[in-house]
């Protein structure tokens, strides 16, 4: 007997309705006030590296300056502003009222998190994240490492103890760039990233993205032990291995 229905078949056919229109709508108060002016200055400074074809050095940038290194190479920058995690999280909350947040069983079991494929479920939110990721914060990749995104997955996923609560270790294999962002920090007891041989991350303020290359870093979701843990998580392709979506 089945007793589980494939993801595709669960779903399809059943439009996702926004409560939050303003998210499909990407402007500047989605970033973070201290870091957008950053992001502004230092989008000239690297389009100028570009039309000099990579013959001179890379300028220093002021946004070069305040990311945080905690880990090595393991990057951490407020991005996303706290009204948007906020009006962020009550779309979640809608999200969770029309869909089920459920794990990708294609994935091995180890790895899967209960989630919200928002290409797959949320096509116009899609749209609206992926073109701030590539007009401002692509430029955050280029001052780490003069590397750009042109596209990728975006989900939000959910670790909660009733569930799932902890990955086990992995490489995000479908990204270059992976970029994690809590929505509910202070909502749950636990969680973090933990990076084989480097350490962990604890949870960061909402908003900040948690920034590393992903083949390199093997990496894991650590327990959460009361609560539900929230996150906007962002697998980033780069122009030479961009899938269709
Ligand atoms: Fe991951």
């Amino acid at each position: 007997m089945i007793t589980e229905l494939p993801r595709f078949q669960k779903n399809f056919g059943r439009p996702y309705i926004y409560k939050n229109a303003l998210l499909l709508m990407a402007s500047e108060w989605f970033i973070d006030d201290k870091t957008l002016p950053l992001i502004n200055g230092a989008l000239p400074v690297m389009q100028r590296f570009e039309n000099e074809e990579g013959l001179e050095d890379p300028e220093p940038t002021k946004l070069r300056n305040t990311i945080n290194e905690p880990l090595n190479e393991v990057f951490t920058l407020p991005i996303f502003s706290e009204e948007f995690c906020s009006v962020f999280m009550d779309e979640v909350r809608n999200m969770e009222k029309q869909f089920t947040f459920e794990p990708n069983y294609s994935e091995l079991k180890q790895h899967q998190i209960n989630e919200f494929v928002l290409q797959n479920d949320a096509r116009d939110l899609y749209l609206s994240l992926m073109k701030l990721v590539i007009s401002k914060i692509n430029v955050v990749f280029q001052t780490l490492w003069n590397r750009e995104v042109v596209g990728g997955g975006i989900q939000v996923a959910n670790y909660n103890p009733r569930d799932i609560s902890q990955t086990a270790w992995h490489h995000d294999t479908s990204a270059d760039i992976s970029m994690v962002v809590p929505l509910n920090t202070g909502d749950y007891k636990g969680g973090g990233t933990e990076f084989f041989g480097r350490g962990v991350v604890p949870p960061l303020p909402n908003g900040h993205g948690l920034i590393f290359p992903s083949f390199t870093h093997l990496h894991r979701g650590l327990p959460v032990e009361d609560g539900d843990r929230y996150l906007l998580v962002f697998w980033l392709q780069s122009e030479e291995r961009k899938e269709d979506l």
